[in-house]
């Protein structure tokens, strides 16, 4: 099957590569919107047109299942794709504010884009999760997703740290869990550690993985 992915940048490099592991045989388009680097600062309409040409272009290539590699965009736009593209199969990336909640966390630190964190499908997520006994701390962090887009590359991690000092002083107790809410932070697992040793990482990687399957599993039935 032909599987199109799109990121403002590298972030969703994290997932293409999960995939190609999981399922080496499948053809795979993978869009690098940097030029538009950060989603998490765009009004909806400006991120709507972005994703739209997004797709577009990977329609073009002839893209069946679509994962929409990036947190901000999914929970944004992912209704708005679903209806303006029908025939698209698409899976989304979201915080796994579920996953973490599943599991005995106590106190747990969700970092994300200010977009991700405004959104209602994260005001969703948490109303539908969190138990009474969990502490969650939502944590937009402005400019971290570009800051990585940037440097990471050039393993230029000091403006990273940088930017992960001033977001983390907002963060008022220490976590046993952080979710990784953009898919640009799970290249940064190390710095992140730094900060926090003892905290579980998690992202949403192995939830899409589990739903290209499922999807793909169910072409071949056809
Ligand atoms: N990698 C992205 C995400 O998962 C987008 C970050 C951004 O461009 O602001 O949210």
């Amino acid at each position: 099957m032909k599987i199109g992915l799109f990121d403002s940048g590298i972030g969703g490099t994290t997932i293409l590569e999960a995939a190609k592991q999981a399922f080496p045989h499948e053809e795979y388009f993978y869009i690098a919107d940097s030029k538009n680097c950060p989603y998490g600062e765009k009004s909806s309409l400006e991120l709507q047109k972005i994703v739209s040409k997004n797709v577009d272009e990977l329609q073009n290539w002839g893209a069946e299942i679509i994962i929409i590699a990036c947190n901000t965009a999914t929970t944004r736009c992912i209704s708005y794709l679903r209806n303006k593209y029908p025939k698209i199969q698409f899976i989304g990336t979201e915080p796994a504010i579920k996953l973490a909640t599943e599991s005995n966390s106590q106190n747990i630190l969700v970092m994300a884009t200010p977009g991700t964190i405004k959104s209602e499908r994260t005001k969703t997520l948490l109303k539908e999760n969190q138990k009474p006994d969990q502490i969650i701390q939502l944590l937009p962090c402005p400019h971290l997703a570009d800051t990585i887009e940037h440097n990471y590359n050039d393993h230029n991690f000091a403006p990273i740290i940088d930017t992960l000092k001033t977001i983390f002083s907002e963060v008022q107790t220490t976590p046993d869990t952080i979710v990784l809410g953009c898919t640009h932070y799970s290249l940064i697992k190390d710095q992140i550690h730094s900060f926090f040793q003892h905290a579980k990482l998690i992202d949403g990687n192995q939830g899409v993985i589990h739903q290209l399957g499922k999807l793909i599993k169910n072409s071949q039935k056809h």
